[in-house]
């Protein structure tokens, strides 16, 4: 029995590609292997962000550069975006691999697995591809599920690579996606997390548009009909594409979960400008407003950037004042990293790194604390929690709530992937504690 071993780094859209490939090679017989030693095949899906995201993928691949002298027939490929960065050049890196495969190209690999020799050169594979860029696959993980409805980006924001890396926007057919979903929903699935860079700009080409609606907002709403999907979510969505109809679902669909990321990068018009990204502060909270409006339970979060080339202290005191303005559930945050090929990488003013990391512990310090408070205000409160798993603690389950928090509390595992009502007993920063409602 040939084995395989899998390990994916980077965003949703990534653990959705690693789940599209495990299926395509389960289908032609592969199994998963526990262990990398126990792997005929093992491959790694990559990010490449930031520059620590690229770090960690060349680090981990390092270790297995004698297991591939011990054993000459392993098949060490990598694929995902930093594999698409660096092509050739992989082979530097790491001469041992026999694989390097763009994310346009993973649904290739299983078939190419069967002619490859592994003492031989290495293939290869970059931008488009024959195959058929997003067609289903079977699933792995079915309960929560993500599905990518769009993918690439044409926003070129100034610190981002992802869309030389991604391509330009490219959104899958309606009926490709209804199909998929179906799919999804035979299985057993009863989330669904709808991916792309930039999901607001949903646009399949040649279809109909009905009459002024976004074709995202169209899509939501007939995903919303299936009976059996009990919570619909999705990301990313760009702040400058945000049609008021897609602000009114947030109060009208039955299964639209109270939980947004919208990424907000930076308080400071003149460093979001430097950035490229097309709204200004007073833009973005309206849009924040607007959606509190239709729905005050809405679950916010966003990613923040500090230390983006210029960035100076008052810059940083407007996105400290807009993580206490806008009181978000939780936030991702990083320190700017420069990127190959994009805008910032040639801007001045570069911030040195000690004041980037002062800068992120400024934020990181203001939004735990926000964090904290919104957890413990939901103590003694019940919430509807989707139960996915087991708990951390021998005896719980753990699952999620609408807006996205994870909640662990004593319970059979039965209980995996039904909708529950639990009491909150506890709150932390990244979990709650509960008690299941009998
Ligand atoms: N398409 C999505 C997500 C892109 S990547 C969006 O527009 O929101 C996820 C996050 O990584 C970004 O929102 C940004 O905050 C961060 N990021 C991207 N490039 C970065 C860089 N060069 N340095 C630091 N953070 C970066
Ligand atoms: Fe990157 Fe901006 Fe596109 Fe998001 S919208 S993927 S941050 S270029
Ligand atoms: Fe990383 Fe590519 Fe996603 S760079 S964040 S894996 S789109």
């Amino acid at each position: 029995m040939r084995r395989y071993h899998l390990t994916t780094f980077g965003c949703q859209m990534n653990v959705y590609d690693s789940d599209r490939l495990e299926g395509l090679l389960a289908a032609r017989g592969w199994l998963k292997a526990e262990a990398t030693d126990q792997a005929d095949f093992i491959f790694f899906n990559t990010c490449s962000i930031r520059e620590k995201a690229a770090q960690r993928v060349i680090s981990r691949l390092n270790e297995f550069k004698s297991l591939k002298k011990t054993k000459p027939h392993l098949v060490i490929g990598v694929g995902g975006c930093l594999a698409e960065q660096e092509g050739l050049n992989f082979l530097n890196k790491a001469p041992f691999l026999s694989l390097v495969a763009g994310p346009k190209r993973l649904t290739e690999i299983p078939e190419l697995l069967e002619r490859l020799d592994p003492t031989g050169p290495a293939v290869v594979l970059a931008g488009d591809g024959p195959a058929p860029l997003l067609a289903p696959t079977p699933k792995t993980q079915v309960l929560s599920a993500f599905v990518t409805i769009m993918e690439g980006c044409d926003n070129f924001c100034a610190y981002c690579v992802v869309p030389y890396l991604r391509g330009r926007e490219k959104s899958r057919p309606l009926k490709e996606i209804l199909t998929e979903v179906e799919g999804l929903l035979a299985q057993g699935a009863r989330e669904i997390t709808l991916l792309g860079q930039n999901v607001n700009s949903y646009a399949p080409n040649g279809e109909p548009q009905k009459g002024a609606e976004a074709p995202f907002t169209t899509l939501l709403k007939r995903l919303d009909s299936y009976s059996e999907l009990w919570r619909l979510r999705f990301a990313t969505s760009h702040p400058k594409d945000f049609p008021p109809d897609l602000i009114a679902l947030f109060g009208t669909l039955r299964t639209l979960a109270p939980n947004l990321h919208l990424p907000l990068q930076s308080g400071s018009d003149a460093i979001l400008q430097a950035m490229g990204r097309h709204y200004d502060w007073a833009q973005y909270l309206g849009l924040v407003k607007r959606l509190k409006e239709v729905n005050p339970a809405l679950a916010l979060n966003t990613d923040i950037i500090v230390g983006f080339p210029g960035e100076t202290d008052d810059d940083l005191n407007q996105t400290l004042k807009a993580l206490a303005t806008v009181r978000y559930d939780s936030i991702f945050s990083f320190k700017y990293s420069d990127r190959p090929q994009t805008r910032a990488l040639n801007l001045p003013h570069k911030v040195p790194e000690a004041v980037k990391a002062k800068r992120l512990t400024l934020v990181q310090t203001l939004q735990n604390g926000v964090t904290l408070e919104i957890n413990r205000a939901l103590i003694g409160q019940t919430v509807e929690v989707l139960v996915t798993g087991k708990g951390r603690e021998p005896g719980q389950m753990s699952g999620r709530t609408g807006s996205n928090k994870i909640v662990n509390f004593l319970g059979s595992p039965d209980l995996y992937g039904q909708m529950v009502a639990v009491t909150i007993t506890a709150a932390y920063k990244a979990s709650l504690l509960g008690q299941i409602n009998s």
